[in-house]
């Protein structure tokens, strides 16, 4: 059973992108995986430095992380991208970097964004280049929700059925993804690059830092 973490949301109590994201997990969990939502607001993380000793939050985050098989990110969109307190938890991921596989390499990452007006497929592309920097695979079904005061009341509650249908969707394919990576094995490059891939991720390192 893969096992997906839900990462996101906004500091707000009726978050919209938390309650999508929660959406998007039951669509997960209804194609048959494990799931748990990490709240930016929840996980309380300081803003990144590498001169502090790392809070035990960061440490939670990053293991679950590590040991999930596939996660779902959702944004609200700010300024055209994503906000800083989600891009700030990302940061944290740096602590992934020298984990085996490093980052989250194999693991499908599923895409959503709430946004005020029309420019949530920015926040969504936003994510999908930090996907990549982090080694992830970016699940091509992507939901950015527009206009969400149109389909969550004010409580945050999402009263739509289609975009529930579509977040759902999402879920789903994000199950099916990774249960193509579960059926493979992994997709590191091991054979290619040196014993137990030790060549690629050195090369990689510096490419990413
Ligand atoms: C600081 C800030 C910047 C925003 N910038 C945009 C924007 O550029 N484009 C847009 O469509 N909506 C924008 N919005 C609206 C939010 O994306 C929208 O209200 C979203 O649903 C909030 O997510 P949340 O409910 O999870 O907090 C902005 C909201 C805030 C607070």
């Amino acid at each position: 059973m893969p096992d997906v973490i839900g990462l996101g949301g906004s500091l707000r109590a009726a978050s919209t992108s938390r309650a999508a994201l929660q959406v998007a997990l039951d669509g997960a969990e209804a194609a048959g995986a494990a799931t748990r939502l990490l709240w930016v607001r929840d996980l309380d993380l300081p803003l990144y430095t590498a001169e502090r000793s790392i809070p035990r939050s960061a440490r939670e985050l990053v293991d679950t992380a590590h040991a999930c098989d596939a996660m779902i990110w959702s944004s609200p969109t700010y300024h055209g991208s994503i906000s800083g307190s989600f891009k700030n938890v990302l940061d944290w991921l740096i602590l992934l970097a020298e984990r085996d596989p490093p980052y989250l390499s194999n693991k499908p990452i599923g895409l959503v964004a709430t946004a005020g007006g029309v420019q949530g497929l920015q926040a969504v592309n936003s994510m999908e280049f930090i996907v990549r920097a982090l080694r992830g695979w970016a699940v091509p079904l992507v939901m950015p929700v527009a206009q969400s005061w149109q389909s969550f009341d004010p409580d945050g509650r999402l009263t739509d059925e289609a975009v529930a249908a579509q977040l759902r969707a999402l879920g789903a394919e994000v199950v099916r993804a990774a249960r193509q990576f579960q059926a493979e094995g992994t997709c590191d490059y091991a054979g290619q690059y040196g014993p137990n891939g030790s060549g690629q991720r050195a090369v990689s390192s510096s490419a990413v830092l």
